[in-house]
């Protein structure tokens, strides 16, 4: 088996670090870098929370690179509401001992997309998608090199997060995510309509905490945070796993489904900032550009990220 290399995009975030985790986890994929960006909190606490979460699983020569200080255009906004102070609530993680490489994020993607083979690199985006926008202004021919991105983001049939209209990393970099849906690659889209579908539930946060590792009780730890604030705002048992969807997809594609559908960024409307316009009926002539799915298996996503953690 030759693994599949992938850059994972991150603004961790308790569900960007669960997703980092599953991948450190599994066999199927090699991490060629970690690129944090600003998102749920500033990047220096999102740069950090990347180096803690490789030391929890034991991955401490995972290359982390720090990217994007804030979005193209528009004012930061993040989301400590939702995440708390450090962006990683819930668990006491150490200081890491591990440090950040020298080079930019954007100039290692960049790098990394043109002297690999072309077609085998793939990209996991996390958070907002202004290092990625920021590496195709810098070198358009990297979209062509890209095998795939898989995306956590955006929303159509279940709204909003953020705002009514709009998901949280979508509405962050608006002008950002338009660049890369606009850039020709090939795109699988995690939408709110999928990740609302992927909740967390006591029963399944004690399964992560009777793991009895580190890493386990730190999930659990984590999502028991991040879940009070979920709760309330979903009025429901749990809150959304959304990140993890991104990795569980290269390990277990036939859990999700979708159709492949023209998704258009609002970057005009205040109102609408962000709003992924998706032509779900194929209603324009616009070009299909992104996979977009609407289900999982939320059984079997639970099940995958209950054992892949128990390896760490
Ligand atoms: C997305 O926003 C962040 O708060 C989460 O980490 C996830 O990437 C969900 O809207
Ligand atoms: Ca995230």
């Amino acid at each position: 088996m030759t693994a599949r290399k992938i850059i994972i995009d991150t603004d961790p975030g308790q569900d960007d670090a669960v997703a980092i985790l599953l991948a450190l986890a599994s066999p199927e994929l090699d991490i060629v870098g970690i690129t944090a960006v600003t998102g749920n909190v500033p990047l220096s606490l999102t740069e950090k929370n990347a180096l803690k979460i490789c030391e929890l699983a034991g991955k401490p020569e995972t290359p982390v690179y720090s990217g994007a200080i804030r979005p193209l255009m528009r004012p930061l906004v993040t989301a400590e509401h939702v995440h708390g102070k450090t962006g990683l609530d819930g668990p006491d993680l150490p200081e890491p001992k591990m440090t950040l490489h020298k080079e930019h994020a954007v100039d290692f993607t960049v790098e990394t997309l043109m002297n690999e083979e072309s077609g085998t690199i793939t990209l996991c985006t996390l958070g907002p998608l202004t290092n990625i926008a920021l590496a195709l202004i810098r070198e358009p021919r990297i979209a062509s090199r890209v095998k795939e991105l898989v995306m956590m983001g955006g929303g159509f049939f279940e709204g909003g997060n953020i705002t009514p209209a709009a998901e949280f990393n979508i509405h962050v970099d608006p002008h950002a995510a338009d660049i890369v849906f606009r850039s020709g690659i090939p795109i699988v889209m995690m939408p709110l309509d999928v990740t609302h579908k992927a909740l967390t539930s006591p029963t399944r946060i004690a399964a992560f905490r009777s793991i009895g590792s580190r890493p386990g009780i730190a999930v659990a730890e984590m999502l028991g945070f991040s879940e009070r604030f979920d709760k309330e705002k979903y009025a429901g048992e749990g809150g959304p796993l959304h990140d993890p969807c991104v990795i569980a997809y290269l390990l277990a594609p036939e859990i999700f489904k979708g159709r492949k559908c023209n998704v258009t960024v609002e970057t005009v409307s205040e109102l609408t900032l962000g709003m992924t316009v998706v032509d779900w009926w194929g209603v324009t002539d616009r070009p299909k550009n992104a996979f977009v799915m609407r289900d999982i298996d939320h059984e079997a996503f639970f099940a995958m990220l209950v054992e892949r953690i128990s390896r760490l």
